[in-house]
């Protein structure tokens, strides 16, 4: 039997955050992720976060509560909360999902750059929060 992972997928609220503060975000995130064996990705559309974090549960959990008590933003909401026995972005400490401008190209950026192992429930709910203005 494989280790039994957790996968949460959130939204948050940020904004008035700059930019810049994203890479920050991603910065911390490539230094301290790897050693706690998290892995996923993260969008930002300028107002809203969407991330995708997996790993070991002790480990996603406390995460969770560091980076909800973050106050570069606010209204952490989960939208999914599952055990994967994969994970969908093995490769990935944060992978930074850009949005692209043009509305209609999002959803073929998206279908490109998605892990393909994602359960298709949730592409669908990340693909639909990307499309949203
Ligand atoms: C939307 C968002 C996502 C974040 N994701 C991560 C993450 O995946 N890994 C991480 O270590 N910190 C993440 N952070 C930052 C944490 O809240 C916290 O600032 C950081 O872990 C502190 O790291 P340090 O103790 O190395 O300075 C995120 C913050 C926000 C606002």
């Amino acid at each position: 039997m494989g280790i039994v992972l957790s996968q949460y997928l959130y939204i948050s609220t940020a904004p008035t955050l700059p930019r810049e503060e994203v890479d920050a975000i991603l910065s911390a995130s490539a230094r301290n992720n790897p050693a706690r064996g998290i892995t996923g990705l993260l969008l930002f559309n300028g107002r809203n976060f969407l991330q995708l974090l997996e790993g070991e549960n002790t480990e996603v959990v406390s995460l969770m509560e560091t980076i909800t008590a973050d106050p570069r933003h606010n209204g952490v909401s989960v939208l999914d909360r599952r055990e994967i026995t994969a994970r969908a972005c093995p490769d990935w400490a944060m992978k930074r999902v850009i949005i692209a401008e043009s509305i209609k190209s999002r959803r073929e950026m998206l279908e490109r750059d998605l892990p393909q192992d994602l359960d298709p429930e949730l592409r669908k709910m990340i693909v639909n929060f990307a499309v949203l203005n």
